[in-house]
């Protein structure tokens, strides 16, 4: 079966300001790689090579990140939506693109952690009009929620006070042409958008089989900042040591990864932590679960389960930091300066805690 890939890399990202201001959420490096990049090699492994990734705002950033994809032997288009109008708009602007195709469509802030090969097979030999996937959740209310009866979807209600199950709508949707004729029919939703459960509904409605399939290996939406710490820490606890800068003077416990270039002095490192390429740490304790980027300054600090973006500076912060999102060329330092004060430059929609 000739199947195709649309990854969806448009949105607002408003859940994650102010880092989506002036970036994709989808190029937020989880353990050092952006999420989006996951995505595509989860494809890749399954086999598909033909991908489509819905751009908005964003477009050149994440056109300058992803290139033609000649670097996971994939071949890219580029797709441009005219704003963030659902994720049944974004399989419209795509109709042309995906053709008379079966696709997977997968969001591009979502990870999953063991691929989606099963399921690609399970797909083709089950030969379904949609296979969507599932997973068990403790608080179904927050989630699009499928009722399943005898192996086949019956039901989907986007946030229901009284779910039906536990079963929540995972960021990773297989289809074939059929979803065409429903995506075009329906209407938007309160929230004004073209909503791809109702899309999936419409299928059920018009008789078409839909079939669940439930993952069991963790699944993270990343487009939250806990949700981002939780992503970072699930891909963390698989890393393997690899140290490739420079290590002065500094303990290093557990599984930790320094990439090339990076220099540590004087440190206490207890992974798993990823230091990336360029960057210097001197003085500091960093603890479980923190990724610190490419080209970035840590000085007599102390910093645990957290992310450190790019060319940011972290210097002689006295308390410990913790569960933060730092973006890019940020700088966090200790100013000698009278009167003796906080000061702030401060984007909208930050957060900041005190103690
Ligand atoms: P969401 O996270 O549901 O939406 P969003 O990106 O607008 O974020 P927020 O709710 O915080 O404002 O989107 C899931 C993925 O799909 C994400 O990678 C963005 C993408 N997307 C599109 O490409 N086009 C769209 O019209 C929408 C709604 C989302």
């Amino acid at each position: 079966m000739n199947l195709k890939g649309l990854i969806l890399s448009g949105g607002t990202g408003s859940r994650l300001r102010p880092i989506t201001h002036t970036s994709a959420k989808q190029l937020v490096p989880v353990a050092n790689k952006p999420v989006l990049f996951y995505g595509i090699e989860s494809l890749r492994d399954a086999g598909i090579t033909d991908i489509g990734i819905i751009v908005g705002d964003t477009a050149a950033e994440i056109e300058a990140a992803v290139g033609d994809g000649s670097r996971w032997g994939v071949k890219i288009t580029y797709i441009p939506q005219e704003a963030p109008l659902g994720l049944a708009h974004a399989v419209i602007t795509a109709e042309d693109y995906l053709g008379d195709s079966s696709f997977v469509m997968y969001l591009g802030d979502n990870l999953l952690r063991d691929g989606i090969s099963d399921l690609v097979e399970k797909f083709v030999k089950n030969g379904p009009d949609a296979l969507i996937l599932l997973q068990e959740v403790p608080n179904p209310e927050a989630y699009g929620v499928a009722e399943v009866k005898d192996g086949q979807v019956v039901q989907l209600v986007e946030k229901p006070t009284e779910p039906k199950s536990n079963l929540a709508l995972v960021g990773i949707y297989m289809f074939t042409p059929a979803i065409h004729e429903c995506t075009n029919a329906i209407k938007p939703s309160s929230r004004g958008e073209l909503e791809i459960t109702d899309a999936i509904q419409c299928l059920i409605d018009r008789g078409k089989r839909v079939e669940p399939h439930v993952v069991n290996g963790w699944w993270k939406d990343t487009g939250k900042l806990e949700d981002m710490l939780e992503a970072n820490r699930l891909i963390l606890d698989a890393l393997d040591t690899d140290i490739r800068g420079d290590v002065e003077d500094s303990e290093i416990h557990g599984r930790v990864v320094i990439e090339d270039g990076a220099k540590v002095s004087g440190c206490t490192i207890r992974g798993p932590v990823i230091i990336g390429e360029r960057t210097v740490v001197h003085d500091c304790y960093i603890g479980p679960y923190t990724s610190v980027y490419s080209d970035c300054e840590i000085r007599n600090s102390e910093i645990e389960h957290s992310i450190i973006l790019e060319q940011s500076q972290v210097l002689d912060l006295r308390g410990r930091m913790e569960g933060s999102l730092i973006g890019k060329n940020v700088r966090i330092v200790r100013l000698d300066q009278k009167p003796k004060a906080y000061r702030f430059m401060v984007g909208d929609n930050s957060w900041i805690g005190i103690v």
